[in-house]
């Protein structure tokens, strides 16, 4: 009986024990990185700070647990890559793996409900529109087409620095103000001349740097997504108010485009065609098998343009300034070389370099 005993006690142990390493085996999932501890349902919340900005916190941070970090924010579960080279891995390398990210309550209300490139999931539609975006505004031909444009914009720039020598400028105001009027007349052109086109670009500037800081502002309800419904802090409600004001001028910019386009008064010639026309054209794509794209995601589409490529530009330029100031023998090289390769005309002004190109995105 005693053996009996025994060996029903060890059969019983090994399968515990075969059973224990199957179950946590199965359920292993890759080790987290490291990150601070927070307390229970807020996670780290509390201990970010009253600063609406969690970029120092985020730094600081770094320093102390490496490029890589985990961080519990309420129901989130964050990872924060800090270094060039993760950088890279994640919005490149890897891209397909990491592509669909959550995207914030503020950022769906500004992208039209992620009917646009950047937030929309990696599908079918998400493929046609990145293939509009990159073949025909990104291209060499169509950047080539808007080089004299460009050159213009940014030689405007650079005569009022000149023109405030040796009193404090805005650098990154400036340089916001000079990607909007690019990006503008890349976008659609010289359709709106004009003091109404002057009127419709200050208005832009205003709500688009209202909709970009909002668009970094910390929200409740994206860390406690059931709580999303009560918008305690406001910030669905506010960002709806700003997408509908430009809502209201990307349908006037169309309206008129379609308008212009149907008399025959905008150039049709392949290279010059702007980036609304090339959109207006595939919306009435009724082909089969051929790109179409809906009015929604032609506004959504416009939208990332504007939004994603002003401040991001300003706040590189901004930044690469600041870092030139602190390091005069680089800021020293830089001059020589503008010298050397743009050159500078008897009355120290620039010399307009046709084979220069100006400003080209990194996207
Ligand atoms: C210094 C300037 C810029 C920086 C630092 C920057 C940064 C980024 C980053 C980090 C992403 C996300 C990549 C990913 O999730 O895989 C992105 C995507 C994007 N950017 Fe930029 N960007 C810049 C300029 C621009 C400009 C000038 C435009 C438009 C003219 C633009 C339009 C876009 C679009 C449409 C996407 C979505 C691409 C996709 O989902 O495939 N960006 N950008």
């Amino acid at each position: 009986m005693d053996e009996f005993i025994y060996v029903v006690a060890a059969t019983f142990s090994v399968l515990s024990i075969l059973w224990y390493i199957k179950y946590s085996l199965g359920k292993r999932t890759p080790p987290l990185p490291p990150g601070p501890r927070g307390i229970p349902i807020l996670g780290y919340l509390p201990f970010i700070g009253r600063s609406n900005n969690l970029f120092p916190k985020l730094t600081e941070l770094g320093h102390k647990f490496g490029p890589i970090f985990k961080l519990n924010l309420g129901r989130k579960l964050c990872v924060v890559i800090n270094s060039p080279s993760l950088a890279k891995e994640i919005v490149r390398t890897k891209d397909a793996v990491f592509s669909n990210r959550d995207a914030s309550v503020a950022n769906l209300a500004a992208s039209y409900n992620a009917s646009d490139v950047v937030f929309s999931e990696t599908n079918s539609r998400w493929a046609t529109m990145r293939k509009v975006f990159v073949r025909e505004m990104m291209s060499t031909a169509s950047l080539e087409a808007s080089n004299e444009l460009r050159a213009n914009v940014v030689g405007k720039a650079v005569d009022y620095v000149r023109a405030h020598s040796g009193k404090p400028v805005k650098i990154g105001e400036l340089t916001f103000r000079t990607e909007l009027d690019v990006i503008m007349n890349m976008l659609w052109g010289g359709t709106i001349e004009g003091v109404k086109g002057e009127i419709i670009a200050a208005e832009f500037f205003s709500v688009v740097s209202k909709i970009i800081d909002l668009l970094g502002k910390l929200n409740v309800s994206d860390f406690f997504p059931v709580l999303a419904r009560f918008d305690f802090q406001g910030v669905k409600r506010e960002m709806e108010g700003y997408v509908k004001c430009v809502d209201r001028i990307f349908d006037d910019v169309i309206a008129q485009h379609e308008k212009k386009l149907s008399c025959g008064e905008i150039i049709k010639k392949q290279g010059k065609k702007d980036f609304l026309q090339i959109l207006l054209e595939l919306q009435n794509n009724q082909d089969c098998g051929h790109i179409s794209i809906s009015h929604t995601q032609i506004k959504a589409i416009m939208m990332d343009i504007v939004a994603g490529g002003t401040d991001t530009s300003a706040i590189t330029v901004e930044w690469a300034m600041a870092e030139l100031m602190l390091n005069l023998t680089v800021m020293s090289k830089a001059q020589k070389e503008l010298s050397d390769v743009v050159g500078w005309g008897e009355d120290g002004r620039r010399i307009p370099h046709p084979e220069i190109e100006i400003s080209r995105s990194s996207c």
